[in-house]
C-alpha cells in the first residue's frame, strides 16, 4: 500500500491520480490551451504566408487543413492527457506500452529544441516594446534590428524572458499558469482588436487587405503550399509535441473535449487572421510594401518599425502596443513549452516543481545561445522543430490513437454525450492525416536539405 507523504508545499511530484494539479475552472483551461496555440507562429507568419501564397485562398486552405488533419490530432491529444492523467512519456506508455515511450521522449525534445530558440526571438519582441516605450523607432531599422537580433542584448533579453517564463511555471498549474493566461489573454485580445479598428482607417488599409487576402485559388496547386499550410497548422496549435496533451493531463474526466478543442482553434484562428488585418494596413499606409518581400522575421522587426517610425507619436503608441501583444503571445505559448518537459520530469523523475523548472529553464536557456548569436542558427533551429518534430509527433499521434490505443472512441466520448461524429474522427486519424503528414514530410526534408523555405 503505498502511502504519499507530501510536505504540502509541494504542488505535484507525487504518484500519478488524486494528488495530481488540476485547473481551477474550465475557462482557465481553454484560456491556457489558447495561450500556447497563440504565439509568435501565428500572429505573423500566417498572414504572411498567406499573402505570399493565395491570399484567401491560403485561408480556405488553411481551414481546411485544420478541420480535417490539425483539430483530429488536438482532439488526439486531450484524450490521451485527459485519460491517462501523465504527461505525454508515461501517456503514451499508459495506452500503448513501453515501446512507445521513445515517442514521448521525441516530444520532449522537440519542446527543449522549440523553446530554446523560440525565446531568443520572444527576448527581441520584449526588447522593441521596451524600445517604442523608452525611444520610439527612429533610426536605422536594418541596423537597429541587426544589433538586438544577435550577441549579448539578445542573449540578454533571453534569459529575462525565460526567467519569467520559469516564474511562471514554478508557480504551479492553477496560480501560476492558469492564472496568468486568465489575465494576459483577454489583454492580447482586446489589444489586437484595438490595432485592427486602428489600421482600418488608415489610408492604404484597402491595399493592404488587398495584399494580404486577394484570392489567388491557382496558387495553391502545389505540394509545397499545401504542407506549408499544414506545417503552419501544427505550429501554431502547438500540436505534435505533446504540449496540450499535457494540458489536458490536468483536466477532469468530464470536459467536454470537442467542444474545447473547437474553441482553441477557433481562437486560435482569428488571433492569426485579425493579426493580418492590423499588420498589412500598417505596412502599405506608408508604400513599405516592396520591403515585405524579404523574409519573415525582417518584415516584422525591420519593415513593420519602420512604418511605425513613420506614424509619429502615435506610431510608437501602436508599435509598443503590437510588440507588447506579440510578447504576451509568446510568454503564454512558452509557458507551455516549457510545462511540458517540466511535468515530464515530475511524473517520470518524480522531481520537485519548482526545480525542474529552474534546472530545465537554465539547460533550455544555454542551448538558446547559438540561436542568439547566429541567424542561421536560428533559422535551422525553426525549421527543424516545426517542420520536421512536429510533423512527425502529429503523424505518431495520428496512427497512435487511430490504430494502437483501444478504444479511443470510448475515452473521448466521455464527457461529451450525444457527439455523434467521433467515427468520423478516427477516420481521419487513420485515413486521412497519415498521408497528407507523410507528403508534408517529405516536402518539409526537401525544404530543409535546399536550405530554403
Ligand atoms: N503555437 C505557438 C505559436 O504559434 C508555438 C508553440 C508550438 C507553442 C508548440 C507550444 C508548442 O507561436
Amino acid at each position: 500500500m503505498p502511502v504519499v507523504v507530501t510536505t504540502g508545499d509541494e504542488e505535484g511530484g507525487e504518484d500519478m491520480g488524486e494528488q495530481r494539479e488540476h485547473w481551477g475552472s474550465r475557462l482557465g483551461f481553454v484560456m491556457a490551451a489558447v495561450g500556447s496555440a497563440v504565439g509568435l507562429g501565428n500572429m505573423w507568419r500566417f498572414s504572411y504566408l498567406a499573402a505570399e501564397s493565395g491570399g484567401a485562398a491560403f485561408v480556405v486552405l488553411y481551414i481546411g487543413m485544420t478541420a480535417l488533419v490539425a483539430l483530429p490530432i488536438m482532439l488526439a491529444e486531450f484524450t490521451l492527457g485527459r485519460g491517462a492523467r501523465q504527461s505525454p512519456v508515461l501517456a503514451l506508455a499508459h495506452y500503448g506500452g513501453p515501446a512507445w515511450k521513445p515517442l514521448g521522449w521525441l516530444f520532449v525534445a522537440a519542446g527543449f529544441l522549440i523553446l530554446a530558440y523560440y525565446s531568443v526571438i520572444a527576448g527581441w519582441t520584449v526588447r522593441y516594446a521596451l524600445l517604442g516605450l523608452r525611444d520610439g523607432f527612429a533610426g536605422d531599422a536594418s541596423a537597429r534590428f541587426a544589433a538586438i537580433s544577435t550577441g549579448l542584448t539578445a542573449i540578454v533579453f533571453h534569459a529575462a524572458f525565460m526567467a519569467v517564463t520559469v516564474s511562471v511555471v514554478a508557480g504551479g498549474v492553477r496560480s501560476g499558469i492558469e492564472r496568468t493566461n486568465l489575465v494576459l489573454m483577454p489583454m492580447l485580445f482586446v489589444i489586437l482588436i484595438g490595432l485592427a479598428i486602428y489600421a482600418s482607417q488608415l489610408d492604404g488599409a484597402a491595399l493592404g487587405y488587398a495584399y494580404y487576402l486577394r484570392p489567388r485559388f491557382d496558387e495553391l496547386a502545389s505540394f509545397s503550399v499545401l504542407s506549408q499550410a499544414a506545417g503552419q497548422a501544427f505550429f501554431s496549435l502547438s500540436l505534435g509535441m505533446g504540449a496540450m496533451l499535457t494540458y489536458a493531463s490536468y483536466l477532469d474526466r468530464h470536459e467536454h473535449l470537442p467542444n474545447a478543442s473547437l474553441q482553441i482553434a477557433g481562437a486560435d484562428f482569428l488571433v492569426a487572421f485579425i493579426a493580418g488585418l492590423a499588420v498589412f494596413p500598417l505596412i502599405f499606409a506608408h508604400g513599405l510594401e516592396t520591403a515585405v518581400g524579404e523574409s519573415t522575421v525582417g518584415a516584422l522587426f525591420i519593415t513593420l518599425p519602420t512604418a511605425f517610425e513613420k506614424m509619429g507619436l502615435a506610431g510608437r503608441l501602436v508599435g509598443t502596443l503590437f510588440f507588447a501583444a506579440l510578447v504576451v503571445g509568446a510568454l503564454t505559448s512558452a509557458i507551455a513549452l516549457l510545462e511540458q518537459v517540466v511535468a515530464t520530469a515530475m511524473d517520470v523523475f518524480k522531481w520537485p516543481r519548482r526545480s525542474s523548472a529552474i534546472g530545465l529553464g537554465v539547460i533550455i536557456f544555454l542551448m538558446g545561445v547559438p540561436a542568439a548569436l547566429d541567424l542561421d542558427v536560428l533559422g535551422k533551429m525553426d525549421q527543424l522543430a516545426g517542420n520536421v518534430f512536429l510533423v512527425i509527433g502529429s503523424l505518431a499521434l495520428a496512427i497512435f490513437v487511430g490504430w494502437r490505443m483501444q478504444d479511443p472512441i470510448g475515452e473521448v466520448a466521455i464527457g461529451a454525450p450525444g457527439v455523434r461524429w467521433f467515427f468520423l474522427w478516427r477516420s481521419l486519424l487513420r485515413f486521412v492525416a497519415p498521408p497528407v503528414l507523410i507528403v508534408v514530410l517529405y516536402y518539409s526534408f526537401r525544404a530543409l536539405v535546399s536550405g530554403d523555405g
